[in-house]
C-alpha cells in the first residue's frame, strides 16, 4: 500500500521505517474496517496475533477467548515485567465518517479509537523488539473495555502474572497529534450502577386516594437524588448521580403498582463513592416511605477510578518531553467523569494512564462514541513511541513486585 504523508514530528517519524509504518497503517485500517463488539473480538485478535508474529515477536499467546498477550524479552530480565495495555473492542454504532476504510460491519464501529490503541500497542512491541527495554515487556491486547469487564477477565486469565508495572493510554481529539496528557491525579471516575424498584398499590387513575402512587414517588425521588451532589458531597470534589432510566405505567387512566429507576454513580475518590452509594439507598428508602411505597435498591459495583500516581507519571512525563519536547505535555483541563477499566490493573500494580492527542492539524473536535469519531492515524505512532519509551525509562533499580494470582503459576 502507498501510505499517505503523515504529519508527524520528526523525532517520532525517525523511529518507523517505511515497512513498519505501512504495516501499522494497514493493521489499523483493517481493524477499523472490521470492528467487533466486546467479547466478540475473534477476527481482531487473529489479526493482532498475525501482526505481532510478522513483526518477529515470538512469544504471543491468546488470553481467554479474544485477548492476546505478547512478551518481548528485555536486555536484563528478572525482577518483574512491565506491561503495555491496548484495548481492542468496538461499539454498537453505525459509522458515518465516510472514511475509505470505514466499518464494513453494519451497526458496529470503532468510535472510541480502540483500533488505534491496539495498533499502537503492536507498534510499541515492534519498537521494543528492535531496541529492548531492560526488563521484559508484556503487551496486553485487552477485549471488552466498553463493557467494563475485559480487564478483570484478562487479570483472571493471568495477563498480569509476573508483571509489576503497567502503562496505557487513550486517544483524545481535544488535543492535536503530538500533545500528551500525563498528569498525576484523577483521570477517570469510578462507575457504579443502581436500580431502584418502588412498589405501591395500583388503582383507577380517577381515584388516587385508593392507590399508593409509585409515579409521584419516583418523580420526587429523581429530584431528591439531585441533592446528593448538590448538598452532601464536598463541593471541592467531583461526583455524578444520574438517573438514566425511569419506567412506569401502561395507560393514562391507571395508577400502576410499581416504578423502576436506574442510574449511574461516578466518583473520583473512595469516600465520595461510598457516600453517594449510601445516600442513594437512604434517600430512596426515605422518599419511598414518605409516599407509602416500598423501595428495593440494588447496586452493581463497577470500575474503580483512575488516579495516576506521581512515580509512574513522572517516568511518562520524562518519556514525552524527551521525545516531543516540553510543549508536548498539556493538562487535561477538565475532570473526566467517564470510566476506564484500566483502573482494575492499577488496583493491583503501579502504573499510569495517558491521554494521547488524536486530532489532525486544523481538524475539529469530534466526541468519542459519536458516529463521526475518527482518531488521526498519526496518533498510532505517537502512542507507540511514547509507550515504548516509557517502559524503557523505568529505572533499573525500581523494585517491581510481580502479581501472582492465588493458585496461579
Ligand atoms: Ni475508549
Amino acid at each position: 500500500m502507498t501510505a499517505p504523508a503523515l504529519a508527524l514530528p520528526a523525532s517520532i517519524a525517525a523511529l518507523f521505517d517505511d515497512a513498519l509504518r505501512d504495516r501499522l497503517l494497514e493493521l489499523r485500517r483493517a481493524l477499523h474496517a472490521h470492528p467487533e463488539l466486546s467479547h466478540e473480538e475473534h477476527d481482531t485478535s487473529r489479526r493482532l496475533i498475525e501482526a505481532l508474529v510478522a513483526l518477529g515477536v515470538r512469544d504471543v499467546k491468546r488470553c481467554g477467548a479474544t485477548g492476546v498477550v505478547a512478551r518481548i524479552p528485555g536486555r536484563n530480565p528478572g525482577g518483574g515485567a512491565i506491561a503495555i495495555r491496548g484495548d481492542i473492542d468496538a461499539l454498537p454504532i453505525t459509522e458515518a465518517t465516510g472514511l475509505p476504510f470505514a466499518s464494513q460491519t453494519p451497526g458496529v464501529m470503532h468510535a472510541c479509537g480502540h483500533d488505534v490503541h491496539a495498533t499502537w500497542a503492536v507498534g510499541a512491541a515492534a519498537l521494543l523488539q528492535r531496541d529492548p527495554a531492560e526488563r521484559d515487556v508484556v503487551v496486553i491486547l485487552q477485549p471488552a473495555e466498553e463493557r467494563g469487564d475485559g480487564a478483570l477477565a484478562m487479570i483472571e486469565q493471568g495477563a498480569l502474572d509476573g508483571v509489576g508495572m503497567i502503562f496505557g493510554g487513550h486517544v483524545d481529539r481535544r488535543f492535536e497529534v503530538g500533545r500528551v496528557v500525563a498528569d498525576a491525579g484523577p483521570l477517570a471516575a469510578s462507575a457504579d450502577t443502581f436500580e431502584i424498584e418502588l412498589t405501591g398499590r395500583g388503582a383507577h387513575a380517577a381515584r388516587p386516594h385508593e392507590a399508593a402512587d409509585p409515579i409521584v414517588g419516583a418523580a420526587a425521588l429523581v429530584s431528591a437524588l439531585q441533592t446528593i451532589v448538590a448538598r452532601r458531597l464536598n463541593p471541592a470534589t467531583a461526583g455524578v448521580v444520574t438517573v438514566g432510566t425511569l419506567h412506569a405505567g401502561t395507560a393514562p387512566n391507571v395508577i400502576p403498582d410499581r416504578a423502576t429507576l436506574g442510574g449511574t454513580i461516578r466518583a473520583i475518590d473512595a469516600p465520595s463513592r461510598t457516600l453517594m452509594v449510601d445516600d442513594v439507598r437512604r434517600i430512596a428508602e426515605g422518599v419511598a416511605a414518605t409516599h407509602r411505597l416500598d423501595a428495593r435498591v440494588t447496586f452493581e459495583r463497577g470500575t474503580p477510578a483512575i488516579v495516576n500516581p506521581e512515580g509512574p507519571i513522572a517516568i511518562a512525563r520524562d518519556a514525552v518531553t524527551s521525545l516531543l519536547g516540553e510543549s508536548a505535555l498539556v493538562p487535561l483541563g477538565t475532570l473526566n467523569m467517564a470510566a476506564e477499566d484500566f483502573a482494575y490493573y492499577l488496583e493491583r500494580i503501579p502504573g499510569c494512564f495517558l491521554r494521547i492527542g488524536a486530532r489532525e492539524p486544523g481538524g475539529e473536535f469530534v466526541a468519542a462514541h459519536s458516529p463521526k469519531f475518527v482518531a488521526a492515524e498519526e496518533a498510532i505512532f505517537v502512542g507507540a513511541a511514547v509507550l515504548a519509551s516509557v517502559v524503557r525509562r523505568v529505572p533499573r533499580e525500581t523494585e517491581l513486585r510481580g502479581v501472582r494470582r492465588p493458585g496461579g503459576r
